[in-house]
This record gives structure tokens, sequence and C-alpha cells, in this order.
């Protein structure tokens, strides 16, 4: 068990597409401990592999309320989306902002356990916001992929003055 380091905008290793996760062994397992570890820590209601610097297609998420907490993603695909909506949306490794973004209210999914089992999940809210967020992290994508280049640049020099945010993903 241990608190990993979150990788900040703009450090490339961000940007990376993860590789799916093919091996579900004891190793995979103590890492995603660590996720939950370091998304607990810091704190965060998701995170993916991308952000500690790991290239395995894994993210995991707590976002309370009624969805099924805690929840782990390996290999997560979106099997359909319903209803665009604008949001408020953070992150961990965009420390110290938030910005409105577009959404799907309600989304289908299916993934892999930490065991390797696959299962499907109808996803609302809060729930179905941090797991577009996660696949986007795991494609190398950020939310802030959706504010225009200017936006990004302001968001870039703050960043690099602030440490932590809390409530992001
Ligand atoms: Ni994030």
């Amino acid at each position: 068990m241990a608190v990993l380091e979150i990788l900040t905008f703009p450090d490339p290793r961000l940007r990376r597409t993860t590789t799916p996760v093919t091996e579900f062994n004891a190793e995979l397992s103590s890492f995603i401990d660590d996720m939950f570890d370091t998304m607990y820590d810091a704190p965060g209601v998701g995170l993916a592999a991308t952000q500690v610097g790991d290239t395995r297609r894994v993210a995991v998420m707590d976002c309370g309320g009624d969805a099924p907490d805690p929840i782990v993603m390996c290999n997560p695909e979106i099997l359909w989306q319903r209803e665009p909506v604008d949001v408020d949306e953070g992150c961990l490794s965009v420390p110290g902002h938030t910005d409105q973004v577009v959404r799907y209210k309600t989304v289908g999914f299916r993934a892999q356990d930490r065991n390797g089992a696959w299962y499907e999940c109808e996803a609302h809210d809060l729930l179905a916001q941090c797991v577009q967020h996660e696949l986007a992290h795991l494609y190398g994508g950020l939310y802030i992929d959706q504010l225009s280049h200017l936006k990004r640049k302001r968001i870039r020099k703050r960043v690099e003055k602030t440490d932590r945010t809390d409530g992001g993903a």
C-alpha cells in the first residue's frame, strides 16, 4: 500500500495511450490498491493509471452516493451514451482549476475487474462523468482539451504555481 505521485499537466506522460491489461495477477492487484490509496489521499473521486505514470489500461473510481463503490475498471469500453449536459469538472492532474465541459448524463460501459472478470454497468450523473473522464485519461486525454487553446495556456501557468486540488478525478 502506497500513495503514488500524481503527474500534473503539462507532463507529457499524461498524453500517453495505455495498453490493455492482460496480466490479472497479484502485482496488478497491489498496484490497484496503491491507486485507491492515492485517490483517497488526494482526495479525488477517480484516478487513471496514466496519472501515476503507468501505461496499463486501468482506472479506479469512488463517487459515493448511490454508486456501487469502489469501482475498478480494467480495459473499459463505453457501450452507449445518452443526453449530453454541461457539467463542472476538475482533475487531480490539473490542480487548482475547474471548468464547464460537456459530458453524457448516462453511459453504459463494460470493463474487467481486478481478477479479469467482465462486468457491465449503467452509470448516471457523477459516476457517468467520472467514467468518461477516466476513459479519456486512458487515451491521453484531459478534460481541458475541450477548452480553448488560450484558456489551456492560462491554466498551465496557474498549475505550475499550484500544488494540489481537492475533489478531482
Ligand atoms: Ni483527471
